[in-house]
């Protein structure tokens, strides 16, 4: 799939290894790209887990149907970040007339790519392509180090929120 952002996205000397190519470009996200897409989700957790399998079957054809959009940083074809939104049918709210509110998900910059500002330009791709779809309402769970960049794009701690999980059994 094409895209206006399927372009060269940024230049800049890497902090910790000057003179290294740090050239990169975004592109979207794909359906074949499901597993990738699960993997900078689950970052943190084992490569082969079956949850990562779970979540890229769910999200393949989400991507394909547009309710889960998302931007790739790549360098060539190797993918260095990435970023995306799932689009949830809410209903209207007075500050979200438009009905459908946009969950930010699965940002994750490798580790030798970060502080150049790649997850920054793909959460403005994320943001700017749901503001385009009339969006104004988006929300997540970030991480402490995610913190600032979340805040530098606008987002504020909500402290209402509550939730309720009931227990996983094991299968
Ligand atoms: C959080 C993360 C996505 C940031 O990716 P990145 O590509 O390095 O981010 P950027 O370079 O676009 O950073 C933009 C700004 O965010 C802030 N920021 C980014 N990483 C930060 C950190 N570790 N500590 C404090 N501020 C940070 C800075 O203000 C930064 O601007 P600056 O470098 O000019 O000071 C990356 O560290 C990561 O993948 N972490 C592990 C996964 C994770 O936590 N994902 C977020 C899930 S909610």
């Amino acid at each position: 799939m094409s895209d206006s952002r399927d372009r060269p996205s940024g230049s800049s000397d890497s902090p910790d290894n000057p003179g290294m190519e740090t050239k990169w470009s975004l592109r979207r996200v794909v359906s074949a790209d499901a597993e990738q897409v699960a993997a900078h989700g689950q970052w943190n957790e084992p490569a082969s887990s079956a949850r990562r399998i779970a979540y890229a079957t769910w999200v393949r054809p989400r991507i394909e149907s547009g309710a889960y959009v998302g931007w790739f940083a790549i360098q060539g074809e190797v993918v260095l970040a990435g970023a995306g939104a799932i689009l949830l049918d809410w209903g209207p709210t007075r500050a979200n007339p438009g009905g459908v509110m946009a969950r930010i998900n699965n940002v994750f910059t490798d580790v030798h790519w970060r502080r150049l500002g790649i997850a920054r330009a793909l959460l403005d791709a994320v943001l700017e392509h749901c503001e385009a779809l009339g969006v104004q309402e988006f929300n997540l769970g970030a991480t402490p180090e995610a913190h600032a960049l979340y805040a530098s794009l606008g987002f504020e701690a909500y402290a209402p929120e509550m939730r309720r999980r009931v227990p996983v059994r094991a299968a």
